[in-house]
């Protein structure tokens, strides 16, 4: 059996914790996190798309912007957007988009802001939870929520919701991390993004493993919306 330095199972995720309606002037917003790593998302819209030659007169448009804020990462983050930051946009979008459906909104476009408040790996998906938490909340039709985490591997071991420490871990044959993403309640998934070496037969395990782990991330971000919908109905 797999020793984990956090003593954690092979198949046991960091502890969670989600909320929702954080930022009161969005139209909708949540935070996630695993363990150490924190993520929030606010979003705003559909509202009318600038420039006007960007507008898609069939349907509305998902736009994600990711970022790690400055104090998130032991060494400072330099403010701005980055290669790294554009490509986790870009991912977080294609993960999302699947399962929104804003064809009714045409020439608009719904703004998802993903910041990373502290950074220990698995940021992209903490960042995708919270942000498809935050689209529920706002009220944008959705055929699912998502849930994400990441599958890492130490020798030949796979483990669930990797830690930095694990992220980084390189003996044998290298650091791997395989985000996942999943359409709750499906078959179907929406981000497979392997970094690093992993044997066929491990992928099948990894996406057996990801059934339960991505029921049990889907568990809270359910109970967070349910709150507040029992709550005060407060946006
Ligand atoms: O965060 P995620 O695992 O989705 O993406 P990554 O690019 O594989 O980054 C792994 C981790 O490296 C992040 O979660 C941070 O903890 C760390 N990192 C950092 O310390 N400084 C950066 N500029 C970027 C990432």
């Amino acid at each position: 059996m797999v020793k984990r330095i956090s003593g954690r199972k092979a198949d046991e995720l960091r502890e969670m914790t989600a909320k929702v309606g954080v930022i009161p002037n969005a139209d909708g917003s949540a935070i996630f996190s695993f363990g150490e790593t924190i993520a929030i998302a606010a979003v705003y819209g559909p509202r009318q798309l600038h420039p006007q030659h960007m507008q898609d007169p069939s349907s509305g448009i998902l736009r994600v912007n990711y970022d790690l804020l400055s104090f998130s990462v032991s060494d400072r983050k330099r403010p701005g957007p980055s290669r790294r930051s554009r490509e986790i946009s870009k991912v977080t979008e294609m993960a999302l988009k699947p399962v929104v459906d804003i064809s009714e909104f045409p020439n608009t476009v719904v703004d998802v802001q993903i910041y990373i408040i502290q950074a220990d790996a698995g940021t992209r998906t903490a960042g995708i939870n919270a942000a498809s938490m935050a689209l529920a909340h706002a009220g944008i039709p959705m055929k699912g929520l998502i849930s994400s985490f990441a599958i890492g591997k130490i020798d030949k071991d796979l483990i669930v919701d990797v830690d930095k420490y694990e992220e980084d871990y390189k003996e044998g044959e290298g650091a791997t991390d395989f985000p996942i993403a999943k359409i709750s309640g499906t078959e179907n998934y929406t981000l497979l993004q392997l970094d690093g070496k992993m044997q066929p037969e491990l992928v099948k395990k990894s996406l057996d493993m990801a059934d339960k782990a991505c029921e049990e991330i889907y568990e809270i971000q359910k109970s967070a919306l349910k709150e507040i919908i029992n709550g005060d109905g407060e946006k």
